[in-house]
């Protein structure tokens, strides 16, 4: 506790010394040559954005790219984020025009739209203290203005010829004044600061949330007139009377995130398009104030048509552009996401068992999935398809066709955090912190009878969707119990056989065998041999002849040297695996009826147990409850 105590306070301290460190002050004239060195400091903040997100690295797959910048936190959407970067942010940070319109996130509820823009923010931050991320601005300004606003228009051609960077805006009212007060209007003089995002410090990130429209102020977002200092300053279109405390004056240099954006009364919409088309905004009776900000909003699609169908929206419409955030269509990736957010919860203590999470991700995948059109094709088998597993009959080229039946897939069905609350009220209801498929399946099950906003005509196809789950881990369970007994498999089989051949031994040659333990002479073990020639298929006629053909093959081998094994005999080998099979049916069968396990068959039991807690990830309660399970499903 102490330790941790310490070294936490340890952390900030070193944060901070890091941060003092990086700190970099100096005039205009020494920024101007810091700027020649390396350019990339004076970028726009759509281009440290995308430059951002580059620099974490992409890799490519089958010609898409997967940006890692997302992948930690965003599972299974790369062609989205792919098209993110590839249409909005990569033309944005090339001045292209989609720079000028307000990127706007469309995805259904819970499909991971916050938390993209959450990674934005926090990259940002973390971008800013970095030597290519670094920023600049005009000290004591408080919309850390970019120190290049104090070149004159006039210079601003010549300075693109030795420079190569475009200046856009112009030195804001505050600015300006200062410029005259401060500096007697020698710009080289202006002190120039390094400044660092941080969405805390409202510096360079922003977040805007409407509250009650009769209520919303104008200036949470441009800011406004600080009546108090009129008096002090004589008018209120002193530049010095003014507080840029707004969200979007704050945001200047980085992004700005519009939470419910498409609920904003029309008036604070029009600031934001000003903003974004022409980089300026204006407040109040006060002169344009020019800032570069990305402006990120995100809303869901009924949001969305309601706005567009309201014509007076018609002009904001052309200047947002909207990126569809689907939900995740692949079963594994939605197992990662659970398992993120379970990790990130309250619930990060309690056993989950294996599949338990794969089960539910299957039911999720199901509900979002749109019937194929293509022939010889399930739901079941598309869903495999598209994560990535092989389905005879059908190739990648099908998978692209099938993706391109419905381009808008993955707008509808049930979202991650639906699920992770059946996760969680599952765990409350079980008295033991440890949970299966099966309980989850359940849970999921129960919550579509509580669940508002499915209709009548989806719950029940819902409702099969959990059965279709419910019949794909049926056959992972049973799977893995099989798994755990072979284990011993190879000993086992290698037993049975000799045993077997001992016994074919001594029947072909009319011998007895002797007991291992009294030494007492027997019969050959008919029950024994018969039971595993019956498993394929050889009659009471034919046994005499498979007998001695399989001696036949023993001497064969003994007479050139070799080895007879467990692999010598194609078929005996099969008959051997059944028979293997045929008994760990009947032990498992045995955990769930009333009959009591002989001793063999109970330490074999607990060999499996042991087996799935120490190779598979189980507990010992869910071990137990698989195997009563799985026996169950034997028993049918
Ligand atoms: N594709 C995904 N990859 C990783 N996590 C995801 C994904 N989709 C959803 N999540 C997780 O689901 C939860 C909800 O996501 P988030 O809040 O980002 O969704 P949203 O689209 O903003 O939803 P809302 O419309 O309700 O605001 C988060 O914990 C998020 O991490
Ligand atoms: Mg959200």
């Amino acid at each position: 506790m102490e330790v941790s105590a310490i070294d936490i306070l340890n952390r900030v301290r070193r944060y901070k010394e890091e941060e003092d460190s990086l700190k970099w002050e100096g005039t205009f004239a020494e920024y101007l040559q810091l700027v020649k060195e390396r350019p990339q400091v004076a970028q726009t903040a759509h281009s440290r954005v995308y430059n951002m997100i580059k620099s974490s690295g992409v890799d490519e797959r089958d010609g898409k790219k997967m940006y890692q910048f997302f992948g930690k936190q965003i599972f299974g959407l790369e062609t989205a984020l792919e098209r993110l970067v590839e249409e909005y942010f990569h033309p944005a940070a090339r001045r292209l025009d989609v720079r000028k319109r307000i990127l706007l996130l469309m995805g259904p509820v819970s499909g991971g739209k916050s938390t993209i823009v959450t990674l934005l923010k926090r990259g940002l931050e973390h971008y800013s203290r970095t030597d290519e991320g670094a920023v600049y601005a005009i000290k004591g300004c408080p919309m850390h203005e970019d120190p290049l606003h104090l070149i004159p228009q006039h210079l601003r051609e010549d300075f693109f010829k030795e420079y190569g960077i475009r200046i856009e805006g112009s030195l804001s009212p505050l600015n300006t004044m200062r410029l005259e007060q401060e500096y007697g209007g020698h710009i080289e003089d202006v002190l120039v600061e390094r400044i660092f995002f941080s969405e805390d410090r409202r510096v360079g990130i922003g977040t805007f949330t409407p509250s009650d429209p009769k209520s919303q102020d104008i200036a949470d977002l441009t800011g406004s007139i600080d009546f108090s200092t009129i008096a002090e300053f004589g008018s209120e279109s002193d530049p010095r009377a003014y507080r840029f405390d707004g969200e979007l004056n704050k945001a200047n240099r980085g992004m700005m995130e519009f939470q419910e954006m498409l609920k904003l009364d029309e008036k604070f919409l029009w600031h934001l398009l000003s903003l974004t088309q022409e980089g300026n905004f204006k407040a109040g009776r006060f002169a344009l104030i020019s800032a570069d900000e990305l402006i990120v909003a995100h809303t869901n699609e009924t949001e969305y048509r309601t706005f567009i169908s309201n014509k007076k929206n018609e002009a904001l419409h052309s200047r947002i552009i909207v990126m569809p955030i689907p939900y995740n269509l692949k079963v594994s990736e939605e197992e990662r996401i659970y398992s993120k957010m379970i990790s990130e919860s309250d619930m990060a203590h309690v056993h989950i068992a294996p599949h338990a999470l794969r089960a539910a991700a299957i039911f999720s995948v199901l509900t979002r999935l749109e019937i194929p059109k293509k022939q010889g094709i399930d739901l079941v088998k598309k869903m495999r398809l598209y994560d990535g597993e092989s389905v005879e009959g059908f190739n990648s080229v099908d998978v692209e066709e099938l993706k391109k039946e419905y381009p808008n897939e993955g707008m509808n069905g049930i979202d991650p955090r639906y699920v992770i609350n059946r996760i969680s009220s599952a765990i409350i209801r079980k008295e033991v912190p440890s949970i299966n498929a099966l309980d989850v399946l359940r849970s999921l099950k129960d919550g579509l009878d509580q669940h508002a906003s499915i209709s009548e005509e989806d719950r029940e196809k819902f409702m099969n969707y959990i059965a279709i789950a419910r019949k794909e881990y049926d056959e992972i369970a049973k799977n893995e119990v099989q798994k755990a007994f072979v284990y011993s498999y190879e000993e086992s089989a290698k037993h049975l056989m000799n045993n077997y051949l001992d016994n074919v031994e001594a029947f072909c040659n009319k011998n007895k065998l002797r007991d291992p333990i009294t030494g007492e002479e027997m019969n050959p073990d008919e029950k024994l041999m018969r039971s595993i020639e019956e498993q394929i298929g050889i009659s009471e006629n034919a046994k005499r002849a498979f007998r001695e053909e399989i001696l036949i093959r023993l001497s064969a081998f003994a007479r050139k040297g070799k080895r007879f094994d467990y692999n010598s005999h194609e078929r005996l080998r099969e008959a051997i695996q059944k028979k293997l099979f045929a008994d760990l049916k009947d032990v498992v069968k045995i955990t769930t009826s009333s009959k009591t396990p002989d001793e063999s068959q109970l330490k074999k039991i607990n060999e499996v147990v042991a087996r799935l807690i120490d190779e598979h990830g189980y507990d010992s309660n869910s071990a137990n409850e698989l195997l009563r399970y799985v026996g169950s499903l034997l028993n049918r």
